[in-house]
């Protein structure tokens, strides 16, 4: 027994993730595994300690998989499956340059994505964490006739920044809102994907210019960070909305603080940050047209539980040596 345990691959998981995916792991027969079983990070002196000699890892995106942890692992160290569909945590650089393959979860969490947006979307724009707090704190005198009014969706324009799988579901469910028009910006045209919701592709400046509501659902890469700074707020519409459900590094947060403060833009919904957590002295908090969740978009029973057991499909595929459910094409 034990020398069949011994020459199993060995796996490090870093973090105690949702039982499906655990179970899958276990049920395989094909690893023999250690995890961090925590819900808090596991620190990174003894993420690298715990690494060596692995040839899988199952992360989340709180660990930084990069050149020094690579290293730290060693030769053996085959497949890095990440519980995220995001991967600007991973060095993709470093990875494929040591024929390192990378699974991570795409399509799992849309739905749940988008349904989030979606929801803080509405928050943001109709008020509504100012409006519960006023009602339950004195500042609800009588009705009155502009008392925490803000902007309907129905005849609006909504901008997509990054067209992808979730921006098409937001679409999707923003749509019986009445939404009079959807553009959209990226690197490139996305036909196929436009298509579905009947987007119009636009320049990043018309983007800014037209959209009532800007909703940001691309991956944080070198390229788009720090994209939503002063630059694109300073164009946009004094009634318009900017919602992040991606990554926090896309925005440029001292400039996005100027904007709202300054009622260049009426209202922003981040459910994400930078840094994570955000500091809760951090000037954003003290804004109240600014709705800031603590990264939640995926946060749903089943999707968590799909997302583990996908990252435990796509480890055990790719330490088979077989293609996996979702790979990274590095
Ligand atoms: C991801 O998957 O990248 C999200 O940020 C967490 O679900």
């Amino acid at each position: 027994f034990h020398r069949a345990m011994s020459t199993l691959p060995k796996v490090y998981v870093t973090r105690k993730v949702p039982p499906d995916g655990l179970d899958i792991l276990r049920e395989s027969g094909q690893v023999q595994f250690e995890m961090w079983d925590s819900d808090e990070p596991v620190p990174r002196v003894e993420l690298l300690k715990k690494v060596k000699g692995c040839d899988g890892i199952l992360c989340v995106l709180t660990e930084k998989i990069d050149a020094q942890l690579l290293e730290a692992a060693g030769p053996n160290l085959k497949v890095v499956s990440t519980m995220s569909v995001g991967f600007d945590h991973l060095s993709l650089d470093d990875l494929k340059k040591r024929g390192i393959r990378v699974g991570y979860t795409p399509d799992v969490l849309t739905d749940c994505v988008a349904e989030l947006t979606v929801a803080l979307l509405l928050a943001t724009s109709r008020r509504l964490i100012e409006a519960t707090h006023e009602a339950k704190t004195g500042g609800w005198g009588t009705w009155r006739t502009s008392w925490l009014c803000g902007h309907e969706l129905a005849n609006s324009t909504v901008g997509i920044l990054g067209l992808g799988r979730i921006g098409v579901a937001i679409a999707e469910r923003l749509k019986p809102f009445k939404v009079k028009k959807f553009i959209y910006t990226d690197v490139e045209q996305r036909p196929e994907l436009a298509n579905m919701i009947e987007a119009e592709y636009v320049s990043f400046d018309d983007m800014a210019k037209q959209s009532d509501f800007l909703a940001v659902c691309c991956a944080l890469t070198p390229e788009t960070h720090g994209i939503c700074n002063w630059n694109l707020f300073s164009k946009m519409k004094k009634n318009a909305i900017f919602i992040n459900t991606s990554r926090g590094g896309v925005v440029n947060q001292e400039d996005l603080y100027e904007a709202l403060s300054t009622g260049l833009i009426a209202g922003a919904g981040l459910d994400v940050t930078t840094p994570e957590p955000l500091p809760t002295h951090h000037p954003l908090f003290t804004l109240k047209n600014c709705a800031i969740l603590p990264h939640i978009a995926s946060a749903s029973y089943t999707t968590r539980n799909a997302m583990s057991a996908l990252a435990a499909n796509n480890l055990l595929a790719g330490l088979r040596g077989e293609p996996m459910p979702k790979e990274l094409k590095l």
